[in-house]
């Protein structure tokens, strides 16, 4: 330790030797004076006159002055004091720049002795200068993609200041980009480059803006600034990004072709031609790209089909949006459709049962119906309905369905067909509806019985009518249909005065026509009381029963008869009178009867014929024969009066009855003188004409009986030995029982009896021909068994609407 502390005190001796020797050579011969550059005019630089040792006399004296070949002249020399002070501003970087120690000298020169001192000033650098950049700004252009670990060169700054108070230090302003690296040049300067650090985003940061700041070491400090605007340029680093993962959009169906739904929307944060983003559609299915269409630009959605929310109600699919250089991304879109009523139910008749029966019970089901509608919620709720009118009800069954019940007891007379309307309206708004009718149809029962136009009938018809005449006609109705209104007509089997009804009268059962069936005599039958039923076809068949009254009116067919005075062949009978009567003598009284009755039997009496018109008169009601003067002698004994008896019918019927008087006293007077008027010569002779006429006939009818006989005779013993050969049994024959067998009964159509049968021998020998060619014998009961006339068949059923045959009888006596 101690050779080293020794060798450092014989440096430092060295370096005070050093001091000495230069401190005593310069006061000796030069001073030298270190002064800060920009010291003002005027400051004090060092004191000359002491520090050369000469006093102020000496410098007076030796007029001391500074020698100078330079201008300007930095220092001035105050002799009075001594001093020595700034003259002009000194500006180191202008009189040495860069070089360094940086001073200047002068001589000062004294006289009487002549001394020359040279003085040397040292200019002392102060930090009067910042570090400056040419610049204010400095522009850069980097791209974002800009590798980590790039340089960019920065431009420098000057500070002319030399050591300590030139350019130290360069200053980045914060960022997180970019660090700052210093390097120093050969010539000693300092330049900065900027290293990226952490990569630039022009999406987030497009422009820095920095600042480099150069800093010197003066005291106090000074400093440069420049701005580093740096401009990041785009690179195509960013993919397009959809603003939402979803799009929910609505549409109503049956929307119009190109109906807007949605924009869907992709952002790329790129610029310019990186960030232009095209639309479409990805993986979409085959059918939606004939619906809907994107705006490759715009991203508008737009429908280009027919929307039908009965088909696809929600539609799914991927929209994708990329840039030139393929970057993508896509979203979902999901597209609701929205339903509108646009579909009209649907109506389907499941079954339907027509014609339904009138007496089906209420509550029938007539019809099933379903109704269907494609659209959904409301706009598919449909509701069915019926015409409340009708006798019907629509109740819903299940799901859809409805039935159609009946809710009365039909009537078929009353509607015989209904036609329901079915309305299905859905509950959308507007609604929409649809209708169909069915046509019911009611099938007819048998409910109705025929029923007659007249709670009763009567008629009128006149006695001694022509049989089959028709009388007149009951008419039935049915309301019901077809069959079970066809009426047919039957006549009671009641008596009528001890027949069967069917023997005075038939009817046509099919027109109701009532025919006489005889002949009537009002004489014998005065009314019919028939009942006539009218039955239907249905089954059963139903009937009702009319009374029918015929009443037969009276013709004026028989003569009065008189019962007084009996008319006798032979005899005489003659009235006395005695020729003392009175006038105004009841002679005798005519009396007569008519079976007709009212005016037909009103009889009225007259003379006619009269012997002596004068004595007798008749009573025109009574038939009172009376003398209307005094009987004297000159009058006949024998009167003959002859008494006409008339009816009042039209035309009247009259009968004469003759009476003989005789006008005397006594009988035997009487006896004479009618002897010779009772055998009447001209009655004689009609007599004996018609006794010959008798005898004739009644002659050939006993021969031609006699013949007969015979012949059939032979004729049965002939059968009889046929019969007997061929085992058959003898049926035996009996006599006719009816030898009238008139057109009576019920005859309807063409009914023929073949009566010929063994069954019911007893009518046997009845035979009913045909009708259709013959002519009737009609035989009238009322004229005793008179063949009255043969009539032609047609004559009789001249009657139009008539189709009664009426069948001949011809009955054969066996
Ligand atoms: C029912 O409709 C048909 C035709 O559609 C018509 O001929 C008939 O008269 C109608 N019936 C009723 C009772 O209205
Ligand atoms: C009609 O009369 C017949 C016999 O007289 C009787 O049996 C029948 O019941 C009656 N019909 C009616 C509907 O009164």
């Amino acid at each position: 330790f101690f050779p080293f502390l020794f060798l450092w005190i014989l440096f430092k001796m060295w370096i005070i030797f050093l001091y000495f020797v230069i401190f005593l050579n310069v006061a000796s011969g030069q001073i030298r004076y270190s002064i800060p550059e920009e010291m003002k005019k005027g400051s004090l630089i060092g004191n000359v006159a002491q520090d050369l040792g000469l006093d102020l006399k000496r410098l007076r004296s030796g007029r001391a002055r500074i020698l100078t070949g330079e201008s300007p002249q930095y220092a001035d020399l105050r002799t009075d004091k001594g001093i020595l002070v700034v003259n002009e501003r000194m500006d180191r970087e202008q009189l040495c720049g860069d070089v360094t120690p940086c001073s200047f000298s002068f001589e000062i020169i004294l006289e009487n002795p002549i001394e020359l001192h040279r003085v040397i000033i040292e200019i002392l650098d102060i930090n009067d200068h910042s570090p400056a950049f040419k610049s204010r700004n400095i522009f850069l252009e980097i791209s974002e993609i800009a590798a980590v670990g790039s340089r960019f060169d920065l431009e420098n700054a000057d500070d002319p200041d030399v050591a300590i108070n030139t350019l130290q230090n360069y200053l980045l302003t914060s960022n997180d980009n970019f660090v700052l690296k210093q390097h120093s040049k050969a010539d000693g300067s300092k330049f900065a480059q900027m290293i990226l650090q952490k990569p630039l985003d022009r999406e987030t940061n497009p422009h820095l803006s920095l600042k480099l700041i150069a800093v010197d070491g003066g005291t106090p400090q000074r400093s440069g600034t420049v701005n580093i605007d740096i401009t990041v340029i785009d690179a195509n680093d960013n993919a397009p990004m959809f603003k939402q993962s979803v799009y929910r959009a609505t549409v109503i169906e049956n929307a119009p072709i190109g109906t807007y739904i949605t924009t869907v929307n992709a952002s790329d944060a790129d610029a310019g031609s990186y960030g232009l983003v095209a639309y479409y559609f990805s993986n979409l299915k085959g059918g939606l790209a004939d619906i809907f269409n994107i705006d490759s630009a715009s991203g508008k959605i737009t429908t280009t089909g027919n929307l039908d929310y009965e088909k696809l109600k929600k539609y799914e699919f991927r929209v994708g949006a990329k840039d030139q250089d393929g970057l993508n991304d896509g979203s979902n879109i999901i597209i609701e459709v929205i339903d509108v009523n646009d579909n009209a139910p649907v109506i389907n008749v499941m079954s339907f049962s027509s014609p339904v029966s009138e007496d089906a019970p209420t509550g029938t089901t007539i019809a099933v119906i379903n109704v269907k509608d494609s659209d959904s919620e409301k706009n598919g709720q449909i509701t069915c309905s019926i015409d409340t009118n009708l006798p019907f009800k629509i109740q819903s069954s299940l799901t859809n369905y409805y039935n159609l019940l009946s809710d009365v007891v039909f009537d078929r007379e009353t509607t015989s067909e209904y036609n329901v309307t079915i309305t299905a309206t859905d509950s959308g708004s507007p609604p929409l509806s649809s209708a169909t009718t069915l046509r019911l149809f009611i099938s007819d029962v048998n409910d109705n019985a025929p029923i007659f136009t007249k709670k009763s009938y009567s008629a009128h018809v006149v006695e001694n009518n022509v049989p089959g005449v028709s009388i007149f006609t009951v008419r039935a109705r049915d309301v019901d249909w077809n069959q079970n209104a066809r009426v047919s007509y039957l006549l009671e089997d009641t008596q009528v005065s001890g027949s069967p009804a069917s023997t005075h009268v038939s009817i046509n059962s099919e027109t109701g026509v009532l025919y006489a069936a005889r002949s009537f005599d009002y004489e014998q039958i005065k009314a019919l009381q028939l009942v006539v039923q009218a039955q239907d076809g249905g089954s059963p068949p139903l009937s009702s029963n009319v009374s029918v009254r015929i009443l037969i009116q009276d013709q004026n067919d028989n003569a009065p008869q008189v019962l007084y005075p009996v008319q006798t062949g032979g005899s005489l009978v003659a009235e006395m009178v005695p020729r003392s009567v009175d006038v105004g003598y009841l002679v005798t009284k005519v009396v007569a009867v008519d079976v007709d009755s009212g005016q037909n039997a009103w009889l009225s009496y007259k003379l006619q014929k009269v012997t002596d018109r004068a004595l007798f008169e008749v009573g025109l009601q009574n038939g009172e024969i009376r003398t209307i003067r005094q009987v004297t002698d000159k009058d006949a004994v024998k009167q003959r009066l002859t008494v006409i008896v008339e009816d009042n019918g039209q035309p009247s019927r009259s009968a004469t009855v003759i009476v003989n008087v005789a006008v005397a006293d006594s009988f035997p007077e009487v006896l004479s003188e009618f002897t010779d008027f009772t055998h009447d010569k001209e009655y004689n002779d009609n007599l004996t004409f018609y006794l010959v006429l008798a005898l004739a006939v009644v002659s050939f009818l006993f021969i031609t009986c006699l013949v007969v006989i015979i012949s059939v005779k032979i004729y049965r013993w002939r059968q009889s030995r046929i019969l007997y050969h061929s085992s058959l049994p003898v049926i035996p024959y009996y006599p006719p029982r009816y030898s009238d067998t008139l057109g009576t009964g019920t005859l309807q159509h063409v009914y023929n009896y073949e009566v010929c049968r063994t069954t019911d021998s007893r009518k046997s020998d009845c035979k009913v021909g045909n009708a259709g060619s013959q002519n009737v014998l009609i035989m009238d009961p009322s004229s005793t068994g008179t063949m009255q006339r043969i009539q032609s068949e047609k004559s009789i059923l001249d009657e139009p609407d008539s189709p009664l045959e009426v069948s001949s009888i011809r009955c054969g006596c066996t």
